[in-house]
């Protein structure tokens, strides 16, 4: 059977109506934007790519010359090819305005240039993350209020991941599909068609050391996990944290689990560390996609009503019926 690029693939959406032609050009320059951060990732020393860039991000992160690099990757491919009102990036306070010299279409695309960048001195897996919603009618100078719009509104979503081999995971609300870079080539192709995470599992992933932060009803759900097969879970769990979302969502996608980063008492004004519009957002989009469920530990994170482009949230997500669990088990101790 002949090969299905991303090309194809999306130029048969178009064809079958389920994928405007200004749509699958966004996802198309996205993609290409991709292939030229993996091959910065994938240079690391040689490239003189590793460490800091010297500055912080609105955050207060310091920024990896990398993820400085992706982030200009990613403005530099998208802004002059007329399908973008606007873009907002984890590198960037404010939203990124089109320059004036060229045209405007009706797509913002928000992005996590590069997540886990902790992760790309020790050469461990990396990623990018990305989410396309509609710009408001009417909206032609999109500022920070025209993003804030929920999840559920997204039209598109997915994340490269840098890994040992370059992997894009879309989803257009159709399912997901996973691409894999043919460098040779220089084309993704399909590989992984109807990905669908496993309703049950017994693999975990969390940051354990934040353990005695935690709040009540996460202490008791990885207690009774720790447990194993003696304790009120009846089965033995495995636990893996990658400290890139992007490598735990990819290995929970292919085989199930549930991935963990909960609010706690350490800056309690701050729901978790995870940021909703361009980390829980599209990952949550991709796992339900995928057949599993993304919450914040009460709702679904795809329901939340952004309040600010930079806004933090609990993430739980994965394997539907752990993600469940652990959100009874939220909801019965308020
Ligand atoms: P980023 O590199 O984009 O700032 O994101 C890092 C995130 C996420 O990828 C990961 O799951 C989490 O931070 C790791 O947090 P800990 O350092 O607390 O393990
Ligand atoms: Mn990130
Ligand atoms: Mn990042």
């Amino acid at each position: 059977m002949s090969r299905i690029t991303l090309s194809r693939y999306l130029i048969e959406q178009t064809r079958n109506q389920e994928t405007p032609a200004d749509l699958r050009f966004l996802i198309e320059v996205v993609a290409r934007a991709c292939k030229a951060i993996s091959h910065a990732v994938s240079k690391g020393a040689l490239g003189g790519v590793l460490g800091n860039a010297g500055t912080d991000n609105v955050q207060g992160e310091a920024q990896k010359k990398l993820d400085v690099i992706s982030n200009e990757i990613l403005l530099e491919a998208n802004e002059w090819g007329g399908h973008l009102a606007a873009m907002a990036s984890e590198e960037m306070e404010d939203a990124y305005q089109i320059p004036g010299e060229f045209p405007k279409g009706k797509y913002l695309l928000l992005f996590d240039p590069l997540d886990g960048s902790s992760n790309i001195d020790v050469n461990v897996s990396v990623g990018t993350i990305f989410s396309v919603l509609r710009c408001p009618e009417g909206v032609t100078l999109p500022c920070e209020k025209a993003f804030l719009q929920p999840g559920v509104e997204q039209v598109a979503a997915g994340y490269a991941i840098y890994g040992p081999q370059t992997m894009l995971m879309l989803t257009l609300g159709h399912g997901v599909k996973g691409f894999t870079l043919d460098r040779e080539v220089g084309s993704f192709v399909l590989t992984h068609d109807n990905v669908h995470v496993p309703e049950t599992t017994q693999e975990f992933a969390i940051n354990a050391s934040n353990q005695r932060h935690w709040e009540e009803p996460v202490q008791r759900y990885v207690s009774e996990m720790l447990a194993g097969e003696t304790g009120p879970l009846e089965k033995n769990y495995n636990m893996r944290w990658i400290a890139s979302m992007v490598a735990d969502v990819h290995r929970i996608l292919t085989r199930g689990g549930i991935f963990m980063y909960p609010r706690d008492a350490r800056e309690p004004e701050k729901p978790g560390k995870l940021r909703l519009m361009y980390e829980a957002n599209p990952m949550s989009f991709i796992i339900e996609q995928a057949g599993g469920a993304a919450t914040n530990g009460v709702q679904r994170i795809m329901e939340l009503q952004p309040s600010s482009l930079h806004e933090r949230v609990a993430v739980f997500l994965g394997s539907k019926e752990e993600v469940e669990r652990a959100t009874r088990y939220h909801r019965e101790a308020q």
